[in-house]
């Protein structure tokens, strides 16, 4: 019994020797499991706490943060007949009004105020005026809320003027247009892109990572679903004394300015040959596309000065990568808004004051006040000047 008893003492000692260190050791790892825990899920809180903030500004406070940029712009050509204090002009674009009224109503009012008691020589809107045509009345009521610009209020239309677009079936529409662009280019050099005939396998594979190319330069497009009443716009705006400069140009009062104006280069039937007719070589030239890919025309190196907007700068700005979704072929991303230019043609695109996917990283909304100067009296041609932020 007692050997017995110590025996049975030993083991028991034995066992709570071995089973001591055992319930801490237990202890421990579900201790550390717990904090490894409670540190992921204050990390995966933190993400997601930065990401809904940064969503709420995108969403709630970039869009309506109008900002007014100023700057100016000296022509690198000589050309007679612009005053020699230059003309200034009010540049917006891409409104995308749909009736959003209390959206659209902040945005007129920060125009109103960033306007008031500017004298203004042009008015420039370079379109997409419309998200659809329930974005009408508050368009006209942003063209009333500017003071009356002296020499007169200008436009072209923008793609979105003419139609609306189903974005959820931009995938499939995108698809299409680039199966149909990759056939047009086989077809053009007689070679119909092998991997357009099959779609399978390696070829489909081929098919999916030119896609995805194709996608990177910013070709993704809604599928066209309704058109908008660009008639009632149109004539709405002219009743304000607003001119659209559809393939044609206009010459600027008594000065030498020639103002030309091109239809939109997706949905409208754009012809910068027929929009220069009648215009001097040697005039001071304004040029408003809608899209900047305009550029790629060889008569638009005739311009000194080309307005566009349809980039909305990006409309998100992401660090590292930049402007996610530009829209333009033919300008780099550096180059979708802003000051840039071409030889002796200068460019500006505008970000816009609206948007269609209602949110804005990095980009936000602006008026912009340009001031048009002659080119430098002792500059040799080519190096008389630049844009310059005021
Ligand atoms: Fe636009």
């Amino acid at each position: 019994m007692f050997e017995g008893a110590e025996c049975n003492g030993d083991v028991r000692r034995t066992l709570t020797a071995k089973s001591r260190p055992s319930v801490e050791s237990s202890s421990g790892v579900q201790g550390g499991g717990s904090q490894r825990l409670q540190v992921l899920l204050a990390g995966l809180g933190a993400v997601a706490g930065l990401g809904a903030a940064l969503g709420g500004y995108a969403l709630l406070y970039e869009p309506f943060d109008v900002r007014t940029e100023r700057l100016e712009v000296r022509l690198l050509r000589d050309r007679a007949g612009l005053p020699s204090e230059g003309l200034t002009i009010l540049h917006l674009s891409d409104t995308h009004f749909r009736g959003a009224d209390r959206r659209e109503h902040a945005k007129i009012e920060q125009v109103r105020r960033a306007t008031a008691g500017e004298e203004i020589d042009l008015l420039i809107h370079t379109g997409d005026f419309l998200h659809n045509d329930g974005g009408l009345d508050n368009v006209l009521a942003l063209i009333d809320c500017i003071p009356k610009p002296r020499l007169g209020a200008y436009a072209v239309t923008g793609n979105h003027d003419y139609v609306f677009y189903n974005m959820k079936r931009a995938p499939q529409h995108s698809w299409r247009l680039f199966l149909a662009r990759e056939a047009a280019n086989g077809a053009g050099n007689g070679t119909l892109s092998s991997s357009v005939k099959k779609g399978s396998g390696k070829a489909g594979i081929r098919n999916l990572l030119r896609f995805g190319r194709y996608l990177l330069r910013n070709r993704f497009d809604g599928e066209p679903a309704g058109v908008n009443d660009i008639g009632r716009l149109r004539r709405a705006l002219e009743e304000r004394g607003m001119q659209f400069l559809d393939n044609r140009a206009v010459r600027l009062g008594e000065t030498g300015v020639h103002l030309v104006g091109v239809e939109d280069l997706m949905e409208g039937r754009p012809d910068l040959k027929k929009s220069l007719k009648g215009v001097p070589h040697d005039a001071p030239t304004v040029l408003l596309s809608h899209n900047p890919d305009i550029i790629e025309a060889v008569e638009a190196g005739r311009a000194d000065l080309i307005l566009s907007g349809h980039t909305h700068g990006g409309q998100i700005v992401l660090p590292l990568i930049g402007p996610t979704y530009t829209q333009t072929e033919q300008l780099s991303r550096s180059e979708a808004s802003g000051y840039s230019r071409r030889g002796r043609t200068q460019v500006y695109v505008h970000r816009g004051l609206g948007e269609g996917v209602p949110v804005r990283f990095g980009a936000p909304p602006h008026v912009t006040f340009i001031r048009l100067l002659p080119a430098r009296q002792n500059s040799s041609a080519g190096a008389g000047g630049d844009g310059n932020r005021g």
